[in-house]
């Protein structure tokens, strides 16, 4: 099929069956303690994956998406995964969540499209994820809640060989318009935090990027194992019970107990940041924005000095957002290339915008405005949205 076929089979579906919108989500504070049971502060953007979809009589699951062709297969409870890298894996990787609780059911014929650049750290693989599982939930006239979601679709994930923690499924279903969400996991909650009006985002792409695969998964398994190997030499059974009111001074002191490396480190930069995402609520709450952004960039310098997540072309982007007049800036997802968040005052935006092209961007042949700097609106989660 090729992508023009793509393109009319959504607008087919679209028009006699239903559609799915799951959007892309940016963090705004947070980074990498999610998977350690710390609480995240990301946004849904208005760009989205979307899935035209309509239900078919048999149990075949056929899905195009433009430029990536099509895929088929029959649903059972229990399915294998396609060749790895394939994304035939997204969709079996739904399927295979929604089969082993509620049972494979009645298939679809759907079509794929997406304003969301692949590969940027903004979770469009996730996106897909929760569009499906959507679009098959609703095929089967099956209603799931947030938490029953939440507790298939991460580990869903895993079939596809990544497992990051609940941050992105928990953003992509239940942002609110105009808000942050305060995601916190056991118990789990998204509580909406309003964004200023005068504040605004900018999502900007390193040109570096970020496949979630391969090199990228080790490196990220390897801070999770490292801060992990933290608590339990501390012997503690959590982070939480690690932060349980203690202050920085104390945190620190306890990090010293641990040989200098990767594990102190990770330690230092879980804790730091668990403890920036609480004063970053309150800073939007009483709309602080000196304070927000300069948590905005002391969470980047954690990433890059501690965590060791960020790469050359992050730094010199972050870098050159703030001498753009961004108020705060710091690489977004899981790093290693990918975006950047930048945090301006909305009058300052087409000013920072100016900058950054002539700047950062300048003599790039790559760069590609409309696709590179991204402004990004607090959009609503999937299951929030008006589909
Ligand atoms: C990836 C994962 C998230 C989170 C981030 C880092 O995006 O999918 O769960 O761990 O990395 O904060």
């Amino acid at each position: 099929m090729t992508t023009d076929s793509a393109a009319q089979s959504f607008l087919e579906y679209q028009a006699t069956g239903q559609v799915v919108s799951a959007p892309g989500r940016v963090n705004l504070i947070g980074e990498h303690i999610d998977y350690h049971g710390l609480a995240v502060l990301p946004m849904a953007m208005g760009q989205a994956v979307r899935v035209a979809f309509r239900t078919r009589s048999d149990r075949q699951i056929r899905v195009s998406s433009s430029g990536f062709g099509v895929r088929e297969f029959a649903w059972t409870r229990e399915l294998a995964p396609a060749a790895s890298g394939d994304w035939e894996n997204y969709v079996r990787a739904a399927a295979q969540a929604i089969g082993r609780k509620w049972g494979a059911g009645r298939g679809i014929d759907a079509a794929v499209a997406s304003d969301l650049p692949p590969a940027a750290g903004l979770s469009s693989s996730s996106a897909l994820l929760v569009a499906l599982a959507l679009c098959l939930l609703r095929a089967n006239g099956l209603e799931a809640s947030f938490e029953e979601l939440m507790d298939i679709l991460p580990d869903g994930e895993q079939f596809v060989g990544t497992r990051g923690g609940g941050m992105d499924h928990a953003a992509i279903l239940a942002s609110r318009p105009g808000c942050a969400s305060l995601v916190a996991f056991d118990p789990l909650s998204a509580r909406p935090i309003p964004i200023p009006h005068d504040w605004t985002f900018l999502v900007l792409h390193s040109l570096e990027m970020a496949e979630k695969s391969g090199a990228l998964r080790n490196e990220y398994n390897a801070r999770r194992w490292a801060g992990t190997g933290a608590l339990q030499r501390l012997g503690f059974h959590s982070y939480r019970q690690a932060l349980d009111g203690r202050a920085e001074e104390e945190l620190s002191a306890l990090a010293q107990q641990l040989d200098p490396g990767m594990e102190r480190d990770s330690f230092l930069h879980v804790t730091g940041e668990a403890q920036r995402v609480l004063a970053a609520v309150a800073a939007l709450e009483q709309a602080n924005a000196t304070g927000f952004g300069q948590l905005l960039n002391q969470s980047h310098a954690s990433l890059r000095d501690k965590l060791r997540v960020s790469c050359p072309a992050l730094d010199r982007l972050v870098e050159a957002a703030t001498e753009s007049g961004a108020l705060g800036a710091r690489l977004t997802g899981a790093g290693f290339g990918g975006c950047a968040v930048a945090f301006c005052m909305q009058a300052d935006l087409a000013k920072v915008r100016r900058s950054l092209v002539d700047g950062y961007y300048a003599g790039r042949t790559d760069f590609d405005e409309n696709r590179h700097v991204i402004p990004v609106t607090p959009g609503p989660g999937a299951l929030f949205a008006r589909q």
